[in-house]
């Protein structure tokens, strides 16, 4: 049947969900799979419910698509969709919902306290220490976030991150590696693919080396040893199960100086893009990119 892949959006994200959009309809149409483009951005979203899609593939990124608004709308139209359901979107898609359940199920995500003014951020700051991550806790591809080093930066960052949301998260800051571990599946068929290590240049992973630059390094399966291997991929996969994930995944993680790996979030509707690192992941276990995307779209149910 006809295959619809839901891409563009409206969120901050949508230059990225373009491209990643586009290489999942080339690489399903590649293997004859009756795949159209949709852009949610720019077509109403009656208009998707009147093109006639037998399935959809979600390869929007952000808010209303990566959050769970999406999801809900296909679920009244009986429209089987790919990714995980109302519930984990929305919750994965704010990390401070997604911390307190994490914390609660014993797993590792670094300390972190909850600013709505100006006025709270002195007590935030003792709570959290320096340095701190400031984070708009709805956003992806590191979008209004800074790394604050010294007190005075704090009013800045707080009112950046705050230009995308009402509420603002301050982390701890984990000084180490940054990794990732993409996931597949639901229930008991949860699996985790190999680890990837991201190596940016001065340790800044942002927009620019997430996209545009060539100059992030990339190594898969990361070279963690066997025990922190099993231990990631463990975390990852109990990661993915609490917050009620299905279909796929991706966890990051940062990695400390004593070898402890933190979970910083969860994204449920992963980049795609010829530089993600999902499609890296399924490679390192024999997967090529339009068997991943098929992959995926098998999972696809509402
Ligand atoms: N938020 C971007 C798309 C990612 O996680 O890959
Ligand atoms: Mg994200």
């Amino acid at each position: 049947g006809r295959v619809g892949v839901l891409y563009g959006g409206t969120s901050a994200e949508r230059e990225v969900s373009l491209m990643s959009g586009k290489g999942v309809y080339e690489a399903l149409r590649s293997r004859g799979v009756d795949a159209h483009l949709f852009d949610t951005g720019e077509r109403s979203l009656t208009e998707l419910v009147q093109s006639g899609f037998d399935r959809v593939f979600i390869a929007l990124h952000g808010r209303y698509g990566e959050d769970g608004t999406v999801q809900g709308l296909l679920e009244l139209m009986g429209v089987p969709y790919t990714g995980s359901g109302t519930m984990a979107s929305s919750l994965a898609m704010n990390k401070i919902m997604t911390k307190r359940i994490w914390l609660n199920a014993g797993l590792p995500t670094p300390g972190y306290a909850v600013v709505q003014s100006e006025e709270e951020l002195d007590e935030a700051l003792q709570h959290v220490g320096m340095p701190l991550i400031v984070k708009p806790p709805h956003e992806g591809s590191t979008l209004g976030i800074t790394k604050v080093t010294e007190e005075g930066e704090l009013l800045a960052a707080y009112r950046l991150a705050a230009r995308f949301d009402a509420e603002v998260l301050l982390e701890t800051f984990v000084d180490g590696r940054e990794l990732t571990v993409p996931v597949l599946g639901k229930g008991r068929e949860v699996r985790a693919l190999p680890a990837i290590e991201i190596i940016a240049p001065g340790g800044n992973y942002d927009y620019e080396h997430k996209y545009l630059s060539n100059d992030t390094r990339y190594v898969c399966p990361a070279e963690v040893g066997k025990d922190l291997t099993v231990q990631l991929i463990h975390l990852a996969e109990q990661a993915y199960i609490e917050l009620g994930c299905e279909g796929w995944g991706r966890a990051d993680f940062m990695l400390d100086k004593h070898g402890q790996p933190w979970l910083l979030e969860m994204n449920t509707s992963p980049g795609m893009t010829s530089h993600s690192l999902v499609p890296m992941g399924a490679a390192a276990a024999g997967m090529d990119y339009a068997d991943l995307c098929l992959a995926i779209l098998d999972t696809a149910s509402c």
